[in-house]
């Protein structure tokens, strides 16, 4: 597993009892938490990192020493990552959110991209563990896009159609412009089902046609793989190269993130 360096846990840490402390922290004590995470070149955490995130798997498993709060070991990471003060933002979701599994969006536990509302969603989401149920770390489930891909390569108008027909992402925010991308864009894919079922009767047949494909590949016919947050060990993914979802829990379940989205622009 890649380690975050044990440097940054040297000396005092930050009290970021919250997840709002997380926000307010990269917002206002962004040249302390860079200096935390300067204190040695972190090159094993930067190759291993990044290789994991651009390989094939694209997302990556994060260890810290478990007695480290999630909440600074993942401020510490976007921090590193070099999430800029004005990147940290309320807009539609907002970049830093405390997330109980269960509770409000149940589209959540099922395959989506986070921001398709965003003008360009977040490149990544790293989620860390404030409270989990029991000791088994319940996983989020992480599909490569490539997969998807490969398994509509059988019916190539439909597949087209899927990479270059625009539908409109912000039917549900009529405050903001109007914004248009492709479900499997090539650079920025979207989806999110319950975004895209209303618009299912203004799609061309082949691309009526490439969304029944797609589901059918997510309901289980592509393989993915299930990193789980834990004690110890943050999961962070590249959001434009794979889906994800959250696991199958009531909202009393007592699971409870924070997520921090990387990169990206909300609306502006
Ligand atoms: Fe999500």
């Amino acid at each position: 597993m890649i380690q975050l360096p044990e440097s940054w846990f040297e000396g005092r840490l930050p009290e970021l009892p919250t997840v709002a402390d997380c926000a307010t922290a990269l917002r206002e004590d962004a040249p302390r938490l860079r200096a935390i995470t300067s204190r040695e070149p972190a090159r094993d955490l930067e190759a291993g990192l990044f290789a994991a995130l651009d390989g094939e798997a694209g997302h990556a498993v994060v260890g810290y020493p478990a007695e480290v709060p999630a909440t600074v070991a993942a401020t510490l990471l976007a921090a590193w990552l070099g999430m800029p003060a004005e990147g940290v933002h309320d807009d539609v979701g907002g970049t830093v959110s405390h997330v109980v599994s269960g509770v409000g969006h149940r589209h959540d536990q099922a395959w989506h991209t986070d921001s398709t509302p965003w003008l360009l969603p977040n490149r990544y989401s790293v989620l860390g563990l404030l409270s989990a149920p029991g000791p088994q770390p319940e996983a989020t489930g992480v599909l490569p896009i490539r997969r998807l891909h490969t398994a509509l390569l059988d019916d190539p108008e439909a597949l087209a159609a899927l990479r270059g027909e625009a539908l409109p992402w912000r039917v549900n925010f009529p405050h903001l412009p109007q914004l248009w991308g492709a479900i499997l864009d090539p650079a920025v894919p979207r989806w999110v089902r319950p975004a895209v079922d209303p618009l299912r009767d203004r799609m061309s047949p082949a691309l009526a046609r490439g969304v029944l494909r797609l589901e059918a590949a997510l309901a289980g016919a592509v393989p993915w793989y299930e990193p789980a947050t834990a004690p110890g060990r943050l999961v962070m993914f590249d959001n434009h190269r794979v889906m994800h979802r959250g696991p199958l829990l009531e909202q009393d379940s007592g699971r409870e993130l924070i997520r921090i989205k990387i990169g990206g622009r909300a609306v502006r």
